[in-house]
């Protein structure tokens, strides 16, 4: 068999006959048993463009093959520079930098600016960038009018949803979506206002008053103090409780083409502002299987109750009964390097907050669960969500608020992804194929022949 391809010089409409690896050093030679023909397709990354494989046809009116990939399980839609994860060695980085460094080191604003700029900011650039997003932390008033509309117990990330994609209709400048410097006044609203608005939909449920923003605070004290202050002139912020957030947020900030960044990608690929598309975006991550998930931890361990109860626990689940949820993870075939991290802040929460019985049974589901053959097999670790939402808890956040804390840390992911896609040359509408397996072409029938 020769590795020869046909070339086509466009220039002349003449065809060669060379070896194909002089064209493409890196390349697949596909043989097609149903023509016998034979395809040289470049591997470029480790990938081949799914439009390659277009040429590959039965007749010239053949359309030509297409990829099939439900859920993506092995497509890359995007060449993206943010964060890079290696799933089977537990590696998490943004931007190159080290998830354990920058958790160690950093604190969110400026793993924020990181993650949007590409680089760790300069003093300079770090003061201006405080500044602007400290400066962006109101709601028009109208917003709580807004808010105030929902039932008292609507569920935050219903209300988070839907509260960002109104904001669209606040700021119509933000349809500019090619401008840049609209586009950081747009970053500098969602990253400063998410909070705010998180802490509105918290302070609704309970019938409290709202409590505006202080600029004085740090981005994590200011949230703490807009969710529980009560009567006293200044909320009393733990720095504890306070350094614990911001650590939560930087493990939150990002994790490449995730089912939310997705969906921003995609909606913000039909040139819709930035609020809206957050706002699809967010109502991915409120999903059970997605960011939903640290909220149902927290109420599986409620329904376990007792570490006792455990043993049973893990038998429905490989009955497939039911998930163990936290675990698991669709790239990470490792311990997910964010749970080690979360796992260790827990001890310090608990400190200050007093240890939750609920992270013994957690514990003890981790131990049972990482000796376990139906696990192993699987290759199913603690995931991100598994431990985070019992340091919420212990902080004083209600359950149904833990994937809006997961939503204030992710906006900066977002809107990375969401810019890097808006720049990308090679990006345009998200449009996917299908493989059609409906019925045939047929004639309509009246409804008195049915
Ligand atoms: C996040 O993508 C991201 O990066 C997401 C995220 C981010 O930062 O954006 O990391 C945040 O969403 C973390 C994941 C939070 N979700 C959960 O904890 C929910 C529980 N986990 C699962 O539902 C599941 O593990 C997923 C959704 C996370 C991943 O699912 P996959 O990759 O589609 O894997 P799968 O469902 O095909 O499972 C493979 C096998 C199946 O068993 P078999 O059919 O082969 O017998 O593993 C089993 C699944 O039943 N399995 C589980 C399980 N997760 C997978 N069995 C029990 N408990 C689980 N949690």
């Amino acid at each position: 068999m020769n590795n020869n391809i046909v070339v086509t010089d466009s220039r002349t409409g003449k065809h060669y006959d060379v070896p194909g690896d002089i064209i493409f050093p890196d390349s697949l030679t596909i043989i097609d048993s149903r023509t016998g023909k034979e395809y040289a397709v470049p591997v470029h990354n480790g990938t081949i463009n799914a439009m390659d494989l277009r040429q590959i046809k039965l007749s010239e009116d053949d359309f030509g093959l297409m990829t099939y990939d439900p859920a993506f399980m092995n497509t890359a839609s995007c060449k993206s520079a943010i964060t890079f994860i290696d799933g089977d060695k537990g590696i998490l980085r943004y931007r190159g930098y080290p998830i354990e460094q920058l958790a160690e080191k950093s604190n969110f604003l400026e793993v924020a600016y990181l993650i949007l700029n590409g680089e760790l900011p300069s003093k300079v650039q770090y003061n201006d960038w405080e500044y602007s997003i400290t400066h962006h932390t109101m709601l028009h008033e109208s917003t709580k009018k807004l808010m105030e509309g929902f039932n008292h117990d609507a569920h935050p990330m219903g209300m988070l949803a839907s509260t960002v994609g109104a904001l669209s209709t606040f700021y119509p400048d933000s349809h500019n979506i090619h401008d840049a410097e609209s586009r950081k006044l747009q970053t500098y609203r969602l990253i400063g206002k998410m909070p705010t608005i998180a802490a509105y939909c918290y302070r609704h449920r309970l019938g409290l008053p709202y409590i505006y923003p202080d600029l004085e605070l740090s981005y994590t004290g200011n949230f703490l103090s807009m969710m529980f202050k009560m009567t006293e002139m200044h909320y009393k912020i733990d720095p504890v409780l306070e350094h614990a957030l911001d650590v939560l947020f930087i493990l939150h900030a990002d994790h490449e083409q995730n089912c939310s960044a997705n969906v921003m990608r995609s909606i913000g690929s039909s040139n819709a502002d930035p609020f809206v598309s957050m706002a699809g975006a967010a109502a991915a991550l409120y999903g059970p299987l997605h960011g939903g998930a640290n909220e149902e931890v927290l109420m599986m361990l409620r329904e376990i109750g007792t570490k006792d109860r455990v043993p049973d626990f893990i038998k429905r689940v490989k009955e497939g009964e039911q998930k163990l949820m936290g675990f698991g993870h669709r790239i990470y075939k490792n311990y997910d390097p964010r749970a080690k991290f979360i796992k260790e802040t827990a001890d310090q929460v608990f400190e200050v907050t007093g240890r939750s019985r609920l992270l013994d049974i957690a514990i003890e589901l981790e131990r049972i669960a990482l000796q376990d053959e139906y696990f192993i097999k699987r290759k199913l670790y603690p995931n991100v969500d598994f431990y985070s939402g019992i340091i919420y808890q212990a902080m004083g956040f209600p359950t149904d608020a833990f994937t809006v804390l997961f939503a204030i840390a992710r906006t900066a992911g977002w809107i990375a992804q969401w810019q890097e896609m808006l720049v990308d040359k090679e990006q345009k509408i998200a449009r996917p194929r299908q493989v059609y397996i409906g019925a045939e072409k047929r004639d309509f029938v009246p409804m008195e022949k049915r």
